[in-house]
């Protein structure tokens, strides 16, 4: 049986139309949507736990009337030097009909208008670790176009729920660096001079990965922290997890006024 067959098993077979990958510190969404969970250790090619802040169980249920999927935790390329460690969570995904993926991670923000608590909605990446999740795969789909990755489309959804809600989502470029250790300032500055607006260890090798599988895409930074070098506070991951919660609150607002509009547009296939 594949994940997705015993995911229907328990979960009943009608299509999801939303996947939510969340990241450090936000996985408290997870324990909203009702439905069944699944840890990923039934979940053949699914990631093993890992690291602290993340949930490693998939939810099935609904949020504000969409069916969705919600990977309480995700693998990091760190943790075992495998860029394609998600691959056959995100190909699920596929599988169970998901036609959009909304990634979300906790992030260091390299702008000054752009502070802890902030949300930042990814407009685009650099992707700062040269490593690719598509190396290996034999076939022509593996020369995926990155234009528009994140989908013009669901990102102009997000702004309108965003300032339906009253929220500043300002839009930005996120840059993938391996970790597991932070950025040195140096690393920063070249960053910021490269364009980067955000910067952290996850999502990049997911969105490649969504979009080679032909879903939609799209990305919010939590902002836990100014990126090194750009503030006296130290950085850490206990930090990290601690300040998530501050911009959890707005994404959680954010999402759930963007699934409410898609509720009514969804084509439920
Ligand atoms: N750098 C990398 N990853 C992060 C950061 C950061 O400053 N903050 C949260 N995740």
């Amino acid at each position: 049986m594949t994940a997705a067959d015993i995911v229907r098993e328990r979960a009943g077979a009608d299509p999801i139309d939303t996947g939510l990958i969340l990241g450090s510190g936000l996985g408290h969404i997870a324990g909203k949507i009702g439905g069944v969970t699944i840890p990923y250790s039934d979940l053949p090619g699914f990631p093993p736990a890992g690291v602290s802040g993340h949930v490693p169980q998939l939810a099935i249920g609904e949020l504000e009337g969409v069916r969705v999927a919600v990977l309480g935790g995700r693998a990091h390329y760190y943790e075992h030097g495998d860029p394609t460690v998600m691959r056959p969570a995100i190909e699920t995904l596929k599988d169970l009909g998901v036609g959009a993926v909304l990634l979300t991670n906790a992030a260091g923000s390299l702008r000054t208008n752009v502070a802890p608590g902030d949300v930042m909605l990814i407009a685009d990446h650099i992707n700062f670790s040269g490593l690719n999740p598509l190396i290996g795969e034999a076939t022509d789909a593996r020369f995926v176009n990155m234009v528009d990755a994140y989908d013009p489309g669901i990102r102009s959804d997000l702004q309108r729920a965003a300032t339906e809600e009253g929220i500043a989502l300002i839009e930005g470029t996120y840059a993938w660096y391996s970790g597991p250790s932070f950025e040195t300032p140096a690393e920063i500055r070249a960053l910021g001079i490269l364009g980067a607006d955000a910067v952290g260890m996850s999502t990049v090798p997911e969105v490649i990965l969504a979009r080679f599988f032909g879903m939609k895409v799209a990305g919010l930074s939590v902002v836990t922290n100014m990126a090194a070098g750009l503030s006296s506070e130290a950085i850490s991951h206990e930090h990290t997890k601690a300040m998530a919660p501050l911009g959890a609150a707005k994404l959680e607002t954010i999402l759930r006024r963007f699934l409410a509009s898609r509720s009514h547009t969804a084509t439920k296939s």
